[in-house]
């Protein structure tokens, strides 16, 4: 089949966290595809959203689409495991068909639960996840719709995104609540071979995740799994590839004090980054 050019109207595939957890998507989905123009929005000044209730949240991130549809994004990724329980399907269902019907907006439960089904080996798989997250029973929903022998445990972990965005992920304080939550969930089936990441900020908090967890225990993280789900989707949806423009830039907005983003960012990235101050409301 031949190639379709890029369409005049190519914009930035957006990608939309309640803060810098996203940045651990967006680092595996430009390594995968750097071709790609990509905007990134973190709404710093809001985070966190898990403990916050589905019409907040859904509130907030339908403003974030938006404003990333203004900025000419035809393709936007919900880098947020709370925004794809909580907001995804309404915006998919009931948003896009009345203000957008030629946008789409891609979330990141469906593709881990895709995957996760053929790993584990007891049957038993855990998510740590934010409360907003495990209260909407999507990653429950989503794998046995897939995997219907599969069983699946929970854990809220309410203190591990606050931790991260205030730079605490490396401290030992943090360890704490880590060993506590890795515990609580463990407690429920012993017999649990693999743990879902189920927040896009734990991958900052993987290697004290892996020290606490039982030997053999497998962590899955989302980044390359997204971003293969994504690159999956570009091939069979020539119609959307030819709109997303390919000049391999990456821009940055944060709804917070873009000082701050920009030092966070750069030491996540491992390269620096400079971030523009927007506001969503
Ligand atoms: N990175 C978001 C997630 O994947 C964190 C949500 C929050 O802000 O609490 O769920």
């Amino acid at each position: 089949m031949p190639k379709p050019v890029t369409d005049h109207l190519a914009g930035p595939i957006g990608i939309f966290d309640s803060g810098y957890g996203g940045l651990t998507i967006l680092e595996k989905i430009r390594r995968l595809m750097p071709e790609y123009d990509y905007i990134y929005l973190g709404d710093n000044a809001r985070t966190p959203y898990g403990t916050r209730s589905f019409e907040v949240v859904y509130e907030f991130t339908r403003q974030a689409v938006l404003k990333l549809f203004a900025m000419g994004c035809r393709l936007v990724i919900l880098a947020c495991n709370t925004a794809s329980a909580k907001a995804l399907r309404t915006i998919q269902m009931r948003d896009l068909p009345a203000v957008a019907p030629d946008r789409r907006v891609l979330g990141v439960i469906r593709p881990t639960a895709e995957i996760v089904g053929n790993m584990t080996h007891s049957g038993n798989v855990g998510v740590l996840a934010t409360v907003g997250t495990v209260q909407s029973h999507s990653y429950d929903l989503e794998i046995r719709k897939l995997f219907p022998y599969v069983r699946v445990y929970s854990e809220a972990c309410p203190l591990w995104v606050p931790l991260v965005e205030n730079n605490e992920y490396d401290s030992p304080g943090t360890d704490y609540f880590v060993e506590k939550n890795i515990r609580a969930l463990m407690a429920q089936e012993p017999a649990i071979d693999t743990v879902i990441l189920g927040c896009t900020h734990y991958p900052l908090l993987a290697e004290k995740i892996r020290r606490y967890l039982p030997a053999g225990v497998t962590a899955l993280e989302q980044g390359d799994i997204v971003a293969e789900s994504l690159k999956d989707y570009l091939q069979r949806h020539p119609e959307m590839e030819c709109r997303c423009r390919k000049k391999g830039e990456c821009t940055f907005y944060t709804t917070e004090l873009p000082e701050k983003f920009t030092a966070s960012a750069s030491v996540f990235l491992k390269e620096k980054i400079t971030a523009t101050r927007i506001s969503l409301e």
